[in-house]
């Protein structure tokens, strides 16, 4: 992949740290909300600024972190490697060897902000492009400042510094306006700052956020106007995520975020539903609650999933009804089709137009042609059936025999009577009919009947004759 058009700017993504209140073995920005890890989050919302490189900073379970990131990303992503975490401005010093020479501004964000929109970014770059600031930095206002960076001001308001919770004083930790960690930086200042940074304070750390200070002080020297300016924005949106309970939250606000988009787009959504960040609907598509949408599932117009499905890269025709607790995964259900309640379609399985799939029945690897109908408890594996073929309730494919899967084909038009197996490799010819309960282990040629079940035996009179025997005189 390469990004084709591009700015001259250059973004950091710092994700190296460990997130320790995350409690876990995974790296914190691995954790996923809503379908994907919180740094894929965070790659995907700097993509439209188009620009020139996104370095992704990596050091602790660096392995897991980039090879997550290139399987999604190729190699739209570079990484820089930070040995030691030593600090954000010690994380942003390991990425500047990447920094394109035709870059001139740059922008960092924190790895572990999924919810970030670009319009903000994009306002952070364009807003400091604008004015004379060498920094631009985002803010909210929180009414619970705990733990963030503090924005120190002026009494004009200019941004001086930005001071962390640990090394405020009483008053200034009373400060609600929060820095959010995304910053756009001219680039020779960001160079220039880095080098100056120190690590004398509170946690012994290099703070990315001196900067802030530094670029106030500059242009203060240079009775420039701001040297920092701010971008305000959404708390909500803008928090970090440092443990479980706010990752829940972030995901309850992810998701609200993906259902309004398709929503505005003409879908009806339920609240209880939840469509994750790569599912595609094509409008007029109804949602019911409790049905989960996953993975590259694309679900066409007009087409109704209704309460407690799950679809997993699923692709969905136009008109299809998935009715009640129906499972789709990995395979292709075609126009009008009709499944579930509680059908079970596994992976590589495709269904036809007009086909219908009913309660409790199973496929696996298997094609039903258009108008096919299997409408009641049924395991259809690694099979191929024909255009308006009925498969009555009870159907097995017998698909294994206990080293190899084999295939049963049924021919067009062919009706298979209840409760039969069939033991593949066989084939069913067209419009051939099977009787109910049959085994059938031989091939059956179009419009032939196969019966293969033991013959009904009548023994005339008999309950009377074992009734005289058993009583007793
Ligand atoms: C940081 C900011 C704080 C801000 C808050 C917003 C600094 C000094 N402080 O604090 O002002 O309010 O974010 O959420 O920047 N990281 C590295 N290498 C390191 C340290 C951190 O890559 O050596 C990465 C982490 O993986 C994370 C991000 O930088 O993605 C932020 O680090 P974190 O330790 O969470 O910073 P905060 O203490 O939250
Ligand atoms: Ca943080």
């Amino acid at each position: 992949m390469s990004i084709p058009s591009t700015e001259p700017r250059t973004v950091i993504i710092l994700a190296a740290g460990q997130g320790t209140r995350m409690k876990s073995t995974l790296p914190k920005v691995l954790h996923r909300i809503a379908g994907a890890s919180l740094l894929v989050h965070a790659i995907q919302s700097v993509l439209p600024l188009s620009p020139e490189r996104i370095v992704v900073v990596v050091g602790h379970g660096r392995e897991q972190v980039e090879s997550e990131v290139r399987a999604r990303f190729g190699d739209l992503v570079t990484f820089a490697v930070q040995s030691q975490q030593r600090g954000t401005a010690d994380a942003v010093r390991a990425a500047i060897p990447m920094i394109p020479y035709s870059s001139t501004e740059v922008l960092i964000t924190y790895g572990d902000c999924p919810l970030v929109p670009t319009s903000l970014l994009k306002q952070l770059l364009d807003e400091r492009a604008q004015s004379v600031a060498r920094v631009s930095v985002a803010t909210a206002e929180i009414s619970d400042p705990t733990g963030y960076g503090r924005i120190v001001r002026d009494v004009r308001g200019h941004v001086t510094a930005i001071r962390e919770h640990k090394d405020c004083t009483p008053a200034e930790r009373e400060i609600t306006l929060i820095n959010a960690g995304l910053y756009a930086m001219d680039r020779a200042f960001l160079e220039r700052g880095l080098a100056a940074v120190s690590s004398d304070n509170a946690q012994g750390e290099f703070y990315l956020t001196d900067l802030v200070a530094m670029a106030a002080r500059e242009s203060e020297r240079a009775s420039a106007g701001a040297g920092c300016i701010e971008v305000r924005g959404r708390a909500n949106l803008l928090r970090g995520i440092n443990d479980r309970v706010e990752l829940a939250d972030a995901e309850v606000s992810m998701l609200e975020i993906i259902h309004d988009r398709w929503r505005r787009a003409g879908n009806t959504i339920a609240r209880g539903a939840r469509i994750e960040c790569d599912v595609v609907l094509e409008g007029d598509v109804t949602v019911a609650q409790g049905a989960v949408l996953r993975g590259k599932t694309v679900v066409r117009t007009g087409s109704v999933v209704d309460v407690g499905c799950i679809l997993e890269d699923a692709i969905v025709d136009v008109n299809v009804l998935l009715k009640p607790y129906s499972i789709v995964v990995q395979s292709e259900v075609g126009a009008r089709a009709q499944i579930g309640p509680f059908a079970h379609v596994r992976p590589a399985s495709v269904i036809g137009e007009d086909a219908h799939v009913g309660n409790f029945v199973e496929l696996k690897k298997t094609r039903m042609g258009r108008g096919a109908k299997a409408n009641h408890l049924a395991y259809l594996g690694d099979g191929v059936i024909g255009e308006r073929a009925n498969i009555g309730a009870g159907t097995i494919f017998c698909n294994y025999d206990g080293f190899q899967k084999h295939t049963t084909t049924i021919g067009e038009g062919a009706f298979v009577g209840s409760n039969s197996s069939l033991v593949a490799p066989v084939t069913i010819g067209d419009d051939a009919y099977v009787g109910s309960g049959s085994v059938v282990t031989r091939d059956v040629p179009s419009g032939a009947l196969a019966v293969g079940r033991a013959r009904q035996e009548i023994k005339e009179g008999y309950v009377a004759r074992i009734r005289a025997l058993k009583k007793k005189p």
